[in-house]
C-alpha cells in the first residue's frame, strides 16, 4: 500500500478548521458547519472519480451520512471504511473526529489516484450526528434491505486518531458477535512492522462500529484515546504524558489543529490504506 503524504491529511483539517471557524465554531449535526463539511468531502470524492450519495434521516433535524463507492469490485463481497463527520457543539472537532474524516478521504483519493482495481468492492462512509448517539451509522445499517446487509464482509472505523498525548490501540475482536481477528491482525501487522507497539482495546459501543457489530457484520477499527488518562507504562512505550488525558481537548472548544498529533495522523492514515489495500484485494 501507498505511504500516503500526511500533508495532505493536514491540509483536510486545515479546511475543517476553517469551515468550524466561518460556523460559528463547530461541525454539529444540524449546524451549517456539518453540511459545509460534508460538501467539502463530497467535492474532493465527486472530483476524483466515486460515486457518493447523501443519505438524510431525521433526528431533532435533518442529518445526513456521505457514502462514496469506488466504482468496480464484487458488489456481493463489499468492504466499508469510515468515521464521523460531525462535532459536538462545543468546538470544531479536529481530532473527534475531523482526523479520521480527513484520513479516510485522502486515503480514498490515493485509491482514485493509484486506480486502484480491487477484487471486492470498496465503500467509504462519513456518519452524521455519531455524537448525539451514533444515530447515522445506526440509520443505514438498519435502512438497509437485507441482501446489501449481508453483502458487507467488514466494517473499520477510525474515530479520533491523532490525539495529542494518544496511543495505538486497535479494536479488540474479542467479544464482538462476529469478531474478526482477521481484521484485527491486518491492522496489528501493519504497526508491527513499523515497530510501533499497539494495544487491543474493547470500545463496547462507543462509536460507529456498534450498528455494524449488532448486524453480525464483522468490525474493527483504530483508535489513539479520548478522555481517558495516559498509563506511566504507555508513556513509557509511546511517549507522551503520564496521568494526562489522551486528549485533554476532547468534546472541547480547544479541539482544534493545534491539538493534533501529525506522527499519529501519518501513521494512521498509512494504517488504513493498508487495510484497504490488504483487505479488499
Ligand atoms: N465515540 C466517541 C466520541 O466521538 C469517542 C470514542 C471513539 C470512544 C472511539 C471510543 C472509541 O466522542
Ligand atoms: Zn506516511
Ligand atoms: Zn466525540
Ligand atoms: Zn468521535
Amino acid at each position: 500500500a501507498p505511504d500516503v503524504p500526511v500533508a495532505a491529511v493536514q491540509a483536510h483539517l486545515t479546511e475543517l478548521g476553517r469551515i468550524a471557524d466561518a460556523n460559528g465554531g463547530n461541525r454539529a449535526h444540524t449546524q451549517p458547519g456539518y453540511l459545509a463539511s460534508l460538501n467539502y468531502l463530497r467535492g474532493k470524492l465527486d472530483g476524483a472519480g466515486f460515486t457518493t450519495t447523501l443519505q438524510q434521516f431525521d433526528s431533532g433535524g435533518t442529518g445526513y451520512n456521505l457514502i462514496a463507492d469506488w466504482p468496480g469490485g464484487d458488489t456481493g463481497d463489499t468492504m466499508m471504511f469510515g468515521g464521523h463527520a460531525d462535532s459536538v457543539l462545543a468546538g470544531p472537532g479536529i481530532n473527534d473526529n475531523g482526523s479520521g474524516s480527513a484520513a479516510l478521504l485522502e486515503v480514498a483519493l490515493t485509491v482514485a489516484k493509484q486506480k486502484l482495481k480491487p477484487a471486492k468492492h470498496l465503500r467509504f462512509a462519513w456518519w452524521g450526528a455519531e455524537e448525539i448517539g451514533l444515530v447515522g451509522s445506526d440509520h443505514y445499517v438498519e435502512s438497509l434491505p437485507e441482501n446489501q446487509r449481508a453483502a458487507i464482509s467488514g466494517y473499520l472505523n477510525f474515530d479520533m486518531i491523532a490525539s495529542p498525548n494518544g496511543g495505538y490501540f486497535v479494536y479488540s475482536s474479542e467479544g464482538q458477535p462476529d469478531g474478526s481477528p482477521a481484521l484485527e491482525k491486518t491492522l496489528t501487522d501493519h504497526y508491527a512492522a513499523l515497530g510501533v507497539p499497539t494495544e487491543s482495546v474493547d470500545l463496547g459501543g462507543r462509536s460507529d462500529h456498534a450498528a455494524f457489530a449488532r448486524a453480525g457484520i464483522p468490525t474493527g477499527g483504530m483508535f489513539s484515546g479520548a478522555e481517558e488518562r495516559k498509563s506511566p507504562g504507555q508513556a513509557k512505550k509511546w511517549g507522551g504524558t503520564a496521568n494526562r488525558a489522551y486528549d485533554p481537548c476532547y468534546h472541547s472548544a480547544c479541539d482544534t489543529t493545534d491539538n493534533i498529533d501529525a506522527t499519529a495522523l501519518d501513521r494512521n492514515t498509512d494504517a488504513i490504506a493498508a487495510a484497504v489495500w490488504t483487505l479488499t484485494a
